[in-house]
């Protein structure tokens, strides 16, 4: 089985639940404590090994570029200063990281802008990490669970986490069978369903293992909810044939996407500061 060293992170989008923030600066580069929310993404990225780390931007999100380089006006000012140890975590991940940049044009939607990597990505199995999902573990982070599971079973995974069913129209829901436990064989996928719709309370987090076939699956699928081509529609036809797994991960995820969840991770690290 391929070894997982590529990451993917999708973060083309506008934010716009933080407007009037993110009409300058990307959503990515909003701070949780004293780093960027894309900050925490890469870091579990690097630290499960898959450190070949992509990202498909989007115009006006250059600072998430400036970011994974260096800023030698900066770095030159404070170099022997007590203060130049502030730099340690984003130079640990620059020199642990090879950063590959590229542009989604037009925003068709998540499974359009992961189709876009397939250059970058080729054929291998790569992790996705939505930046918006901050999750918080004791132990193992979410990635390197889901990187278990893929050893095992060798399809793609998705971390799963229960929610209030009425919530169901936020998120892309499963269907399947508990084959171990927490470990699912998904049946059935189905993007943000109204409540009556959702077939289980299973939610996908921002976190999945890709086989590299989806590629020549998201080629064919046509736009579906919101009108964006979804990555829950790509994976629904992996599922038809048995190819999707779901993992009840284990740990916090906080919805930084949103203003409450956001406060909710800034005030749950400082906590733990
Ligand atoms: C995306 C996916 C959705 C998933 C969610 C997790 O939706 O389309 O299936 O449940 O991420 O955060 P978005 O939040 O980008 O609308």
């Amino acid at each position: 089985m391929k070894k997982i060293t590529k990451s993917l992170f999708p973060a083309a989008g506008y934010g716009t639940r933080f407007l009037p923030a993110t009409k300058s600066i990307p959503k990515e580069m909003l701070p949780v404590l004293d780093k960027p929310l894309i900050h925490y993404g890469v870091e579990e990225a690097i630290n499960a090994g898959l450190s070949d780390v992509n990202l498909i931007i989007g115009r006006g999100k250059g600072a998430i570029e400036d970011y994974f380089d260096k800023n030698y006006e900066l770095e030159t000012e404070i170099a022997g200063t007590p203060k130049e140890k502030f730099l340690n975590p984003i130079r640990d991940l620059i020199e642990n990281g090879i950063f590959t940049f590229r542009r989604q044009g037009e925003m068709r939607g998540l499974g359009d802008a992961i189709y876009k990597a397939k250059s970058m990505i080729g054929d291998e199995p790569f992790g996705v990490i939505l930046a918006d999902d901050i999750c918080y573990t004791e132990e193992d982070s979410v990635m390197e669970q889901m990187k278990k599971v893929y050893q095992k079973y060798g399809v793609s995974v998705v971390a799963i986490m229960e929610i209030p069913k009425e919530n169901s129209n936020k998120y892309g829901i499963i269907d399947g069978t508990e084959i171990e436990d927490g470990i699912f064989r998904v049946s059935k996928m189905v993007e943000k369903p109204k409540p009556e719709n959702a077939p289980t309370n299973l939610a996908i987090i921002g976190r999945y293992i890709l086989t590299p076939d989806i590629f020549d699956i998201l080629e064919e699928t046509e736009a579906g909810t919101g009108g964006e081509i979804q990555i829950t529609d790509a994976l629904q036809k992996q599922a038809e044939n048995g190819k999707v797994i779901a993992l009840k991960f284990k740990g916090k995820r906080f919805d930084c996407g949103s203003v409450e969840g956001y406060i909710e991770a800034i005030n749950y690290f400082y906590e733990r500061k």
